[in-house]
């Protein structure tokens, strides 16, 4: 165990404070499928404000670390970053299902923690992806006391799912709507959990509002278009349209890769988008109604006050900002910042907690629940408190991808490759092979990424919430911005070298990647780090650079892995350690 120490500090005195529970706290996860944070989806959520976010935290400053579905979902199962987990796709070779059994994950994740730490689980919904009517129980999911699984290729169906239960034989669900069909089999799960002794942790993602489509496994077409909704859903949200922002059908002032070219959206186009994202809406509806079914019948058991509610989604979602069709796999605001919500004891109520936090966090959050073992985490247990968040001193968010782009919709039907090579392309955008860094201090708010055609970007938030100027496009005419008061390419060349930490990071320099630069803990931050002082230093580091753009992982193409650590301060630190064991004796 080696989270921060003033986590553990503060969890410690949380701890000291609670009057002593007869068993560990019970998890409720609801997780969402491309849900954005943007464009008001929550406040279209009712039933989620009054029974979830009014009664527990927000977590406003919340990230996915990749933007797709299975990645992201390896990265909360795992609880490593996708380098160190390299379930870096939705398919084989670099992911699916396939690549988290390759690599041993379906034996060493979350849910056989929490069994290990005295815990009954369950899951309903999509767990992976390419877990499919053909591989399904080769070999079968583990950790789970109560499964019920989407299977490809009917994931995505909203009205002709296929699932499996318990590892059994799959069951079709031609004609249901599937989040209604995941609601049921939630509650009945729940109440298994509830009639027994041990703790649970229960997770539902229900695919919602993710668009529908079917991969065919053996043809690799893959076709996706709205969500659909229950009928009893059509009538809602006639009038929406997605917010006219500054993003709205712009280009970006120094766009990079596919990005950069990318071209206006007519009219009909932007109609389209509009009547795409009140489907997405109405397919939210059911979600809505599935967390009031839980959160009462956990109300009715009398288990709240010792039951937290998670609620959150894999990523987030882009349509029409910077021209872009529906989809993810970017690395905007729009695509890794996304809900969180907890509800639980102790956690504050109605209350916006300012912490940065990501994905990597949530599973040491569920062990330090549970109190578990932490198996070589990359990430730390959240804030719970107010006070908590407030002292954290987390800035940072490691973003990566790898692989290519898919539009959604019909302006983007395509056939996708099949990794033999043999399908036709339409519409697949190239090389969206990227490294992204997310930055939020007290007065700086920044995104830096570096891509594998070795284009960079830097969107300062602080002054362009919407990201539609790259200021790393042109150091000429940008070389005036500045941050914390230091020039731009002072600016870049401190984000460039705490990503090349980020990007090869494990565990404590995962959590602590300023540490690597600067040994001995005398910069924390990008504020500390701007100092003139560290300029020389700053310059001479290695960058972060690609020498291809690959589909996946491939250690050869990425560059430079480490920096050179500050030198001086490597000499300090251990004057340093001799003083404080001094002064230990000293107190002894
Ligand atoms: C990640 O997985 C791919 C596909 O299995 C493999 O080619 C690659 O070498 C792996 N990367 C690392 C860093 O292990
Ligand atoms: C749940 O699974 C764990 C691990 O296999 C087991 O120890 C526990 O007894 C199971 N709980 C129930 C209720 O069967
Ligand atoms: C949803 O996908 C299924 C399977 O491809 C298809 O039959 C159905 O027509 C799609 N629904 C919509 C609204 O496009
Ligand atoms: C609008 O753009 C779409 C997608 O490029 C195209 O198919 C359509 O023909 C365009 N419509 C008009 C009226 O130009
Ligand atoms: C939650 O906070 C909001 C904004 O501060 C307030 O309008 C609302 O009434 C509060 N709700 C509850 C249940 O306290
Ligand atoms: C940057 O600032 C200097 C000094 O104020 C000024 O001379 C120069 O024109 C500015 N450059 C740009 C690109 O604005
Ligand atoms: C960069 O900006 C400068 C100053 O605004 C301008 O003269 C130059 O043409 C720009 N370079 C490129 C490649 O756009
Ligand atoms: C993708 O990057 C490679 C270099 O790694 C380049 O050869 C290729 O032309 C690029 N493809 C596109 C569509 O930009």
């Amino acid at each position: 165990m080696k989270w921060s120490s003033a986590a553990l500090l503060l969890s410690g005195l949380a701890l000291a404070h609670k009057p002593p529970t007869p068993k560990q706290p019970n998890i409720l996860f609801v997780l969402t499928d491309d849900q954005d944070n943007h464009m008001g989806g929550v406040d279209f959520m009712p039933r989620l404000r009054e029974s979830i976010i009014e009664k527990g935290a927000t977590y406003d400053k919340h990230f996915c670390t990749v933007a797709i579905c299975c990645p992201s979902r390896a990265n909360l199962w795992t609880g490593r970053m996708a380098h160190n987990n390299n379930v870096t796709d939705v398919a084989p070779p670099y992911g699916g299902y396939p690549q988290v059994v390759k690599l041993g994950w379906n034996d060493n994740y979350l849910p056989l923690w929490m069994q290990d730490a005295g815990y009954n689980t369950y899951y309903v919904g999509k767990l992976w992806n390419y877990q499919n009517v053909d591989n399904y129980n080769d070999p079968p999911v583990r950790g789970f006391n109560g499964s019920e699984i989407s299977l490809d290729p009917y994931t995505y169906q909203y009205y002709n799912s296929m699932m499996v239960r318990n590892g059994g034989d799959p069951v079709s669900y031609a004609g249901q709507y599937i989040t209604d069909v995941m609601t049921d089999k939630a509650l009945g799960f729940l109440d298994e959990a509830l009639a027994e002794e041990r703790p649970w942790m229960m997770t539902v993602a229900p695919v919602a509002p993710h668009s529908n489509g079917t991969r065919e496994i053996h043809s690799g077409v893959f076709w996706q278009s709205q969500p659909e909704y229950a009928a009893r859903h059509a009538h809602m949200f006639k009038d929406y349209q997605i917010p006219r922002e500054a993003s709205f059908n712009a280009a970006i002032d120094g766009g990079v890769s596919w990005i950069g070219n990318l071209a206006p959206l007519n009219e009909s186009v932007i109609e389209y988008h509009d009547e795409y994202q009140r489907c997405r809406l109405r397919s939210l509806q059911a979600v809505d109604e599935m967390v009031e079914s839980l959160v009462a019948r956990l109300e009715e058991a009398g288990v709240m006050d010792n039951t937290y509610i998670f609620y959150s989604t894999d990523n987030g979602y882009h349509i029409s900002q910077h021209r872009l069709a529906p989809g993810k796999e970017c690395g905007f605001d729009t695509d890794i910042h996304i809900p969180l919500y907890v509800r639980g004891p102790g956690i504050p109520e109605n209350q916006t907690l300012d912490a940065v936090t990501s994905h990597t966090d949530l599973a040491p959050t569920f062990l330090q629940i549970a109190g578990g073992a932490t198996h070589g985490l990359d990430g730390k247990p959240i804030p719970m408190t107010v006070e908590e968040s407030y002292r954290s001193k987390t800035e940072h968010i490691g973003v990566e991808y790898w692989g290519v782009n898919l539009p959604e919709g019909i302006h983007g039907y395509r056939k996708l490759p099949l990794p033999d090579g043999s399908a036709h392309n339409i519409n697949v955008y190239h090389n969206n092979t990227y490294k992204g860094l997310r930055l939020i201090g007290d007065t700086y708010s920044l995104y830096y990424s570096v891509w594998c055609s070795n284009e960079v970007e830097l969107y300062d938030l602080t002054v362009d919430p919407y990201q539609i100027t790259n200021l790393a496009s042109n150091r000429t005419r940008f070389a005036n911005h500045t941050v914390v008061g230091r020039p731009l390419q002072q600016v870049i060349n401190r984000l460039d070298a705490l990503m090349m930490v980020v990007k090869s990071c494990k565990e404590e320099s995962c959590r602590q990647p300023w540490e690597e630069l600067h040994p001995g803990g005398f910069v924390e931050n990008l504020r500390a780090a701007l100092s003139p002082a560290y300029d020389g230093f700053y310059a001479q580091q290695p960058k972060v650079a690609f020498s291809s753009c690959e589909l996946g992982y491939l250690v050869s193409a990425e560059g430079a892995m480490a920096v050179d650590p500050y030198e001086r301060e490597k000499k300090y630190k251990l004057g340093r350690r001799f003083e404080y064991g001094e002064s230990l004796a000293f107190f002894s």
